[in-house]
């Protein structure tokens, strides 16, 4: 029994646990820093001293007390906290100041400071499917109250004055400002699943995964980004139960983005067909004249088939989706493809091919960061594996020109595809990101970036 239950439960949580193809860390600091900042954007504090400054309804006049206003609202004070699969709790300490005219003439003040408490559930938004925080359980408590007024009247007056109306009408004035704030933190989420250009090749767009969840130390959004051809045709990217995850030892308080191998396949996956090139420079860095001749040093009988030296025309196609693999430190780019080199002729006849070899050949990748888009540039690491599949110029042992196609992979091709990623990718956009900063690192099956503030 226990074992059906478990072949049904265990099944359906590994079902549900699609591997995301992108994941975000959000650390405390990086929190506290939005809604910081959406505080000061909304003008939160300006419109809850405007707001204290109206008439209030449900407020009723204090008997001996006259001229009642608002003069002064402390800068809040922000204070939040994780709370385990729920979102944040977030307390405003803030404060403000009330003046008026007592029945005997004197000026009358009084000091609250008070908290405003609540608890932002992260949601999924179900019309955009963005995340999204939602407060709840908004509470307001008085923290203290001073006042200048005769110590005889106190506590009758205060007591009255808190119960009638700062206990009534705080909430209704204070706790608005905690959605405010709010709904200024949920747009900084607006772009993220809004489709972004790979150059001319495609477009990427990340989207949730599930709902984002909550632990003691940091908020996990898992995204499923979209690699879409200028068609609408979506790339598969490739599932080979190649899980990924942040290594346990990240730096507390510190926030991550992580981007799978195979979503870096996916978006390689738009520019496979720009991988394709022919080349026909005779001359390219530090590689002999790309000649017969040359050639035929290799290979003796491409000297009796063309007498004369003519130029070398290499047409090189990528016939397999481009492959990214990482392990720990180091990230390689894999292409299989074909080489066929031909020998130039007059202008207006085809090149005659020589040869057309299948080739497999991996690069090394180098990562960077620019504004939001994250780069790559390669050199080749090895060439893997050379097989002669045609050739015009009878049999040869096509291991002998290991060397040459190394130098030539290296020399005449690489730059080709460094050329083509200058592309970019582009990164997500949430929270008003700056990738800038981040500091790059990868790690099993994928490349996580380590989000810094300015
Ligand atoms: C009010 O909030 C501050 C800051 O979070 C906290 O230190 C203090 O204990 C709170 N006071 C009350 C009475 O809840």
């Amino acid at each position: 029994m226990l074992r059906i239950l478990c072949l049904a439960l265990c099944g359906l949580l590994t079902g549900m646990r699609a591997d995301p193809g992108a994941l975000l860390r959000l650390s405390m600091d990086l929190m506290n820093h939005e809604v910081q900042s959406a505080m000061e954007e909304s003008h939160i504090l300006e419109k809850m001293a405007a707001e204290a400054g109206k008439k209030q309804p449900g407020a009723k006049p204090i008997k001996g007390i006259t001229d009642l206003k608002v003069s002064d609202v402390l800068v809040p004070v922000i204070t939040l906290n994780f709370v385990p699969d729920v979102g944040i709790f977030q307390c405003v300490s803030t404060g403000m100041t009330i003046n008026g005219k007592s029945f005997m003439g004197g000026n009358m003040e009084i000091i609250v400071v008070l908290n405003i408490t609540a608890t932002n559930r992260m949601l999924q938004d179900e019309e955009t499917g963005l995340p999204m925080f939602k407060s709840e359980g908004c509470e307001v408590i008085l923290v203290s109250v001073k006042t200048n007024l005769p110590s005889n009247m106190l506590p009758k007056v205060v007591n009255k004055f808190l119960d009638s109306t700062l206990n009534k009408v705080l909430p209704t004035m204070m706790c608005p400002a905690i959605d405010a704030v709010l709904v200024y933190v949920n747009k900084k989420w607006a772009n993220l699943n809004a489709p972004m250009p790979v150059g001319q090749a495609g477009t990427v767009k990340y989207a949730l995964s599930s709902i984002p969840t909550t632990t003691a130390n940091y908020i996990q959004v898992d995204l499923t980004p979209l690699v879409q051809e200028p068609e609408g045709n979506t790339i598969e990217l490739p599932d080979g139960g190649e899980a990924f995850a942040a290594p346990g030892d990240y730096a507390e308080g510190s926030s991550q983005l992580l981007l799978s191998a195979a979503f870096l396949t996916g978006e390689l996956t738009l520019l496979q067909k720009s991988f394709g090139v022919k080349i026909k420079d005779k001359k390219i860095g530090s590689l002999p004249p790309l000649t017969t001749k040359t050639l035929a040093g290799f290979i003796p009988a491409v000297a009796k088939a063309h007498h004369k030296s003519k130029p070398l025309v290499t047409q090189i196609k990528i016939n397999k989706p481009p492959k990214v693999t990482m392990k720990s430190g180091q990230s390689l780019l894999h292409l299989h493809g074909t080489l066929e080199m031909s020998a130039a002729r007059r202008k207006g006849k085809a090149p005659v091919s020589l040869f057309l070899l299948e080739v497999h050949f991996n690069l090394n990748i180098q990562f960077s960061v620019q504004e939001d888009q994250l780069h790559m540039t390669t050199s080749l690491n090895r060439l893997l594996s050379l097989t002669r599949k045609s050739s015009s110029v009878g049999k040869f042992n096509e291991q002998d020109l290991t060397g040459f196609f190394t130098d030539y992979l290296q020399e005449a091709y690489v730059p080709v595809v460094n050329g083509v990623l200058q592309v970019g990718f582009p990164l997500p956009d949430f929270l008003g990101m700056n990738y800038n900063r981040a500091e790059l690192n990868i790690v099993e099956n994928a490349l996580m970036l380590n989000l810094k503030l300015e």
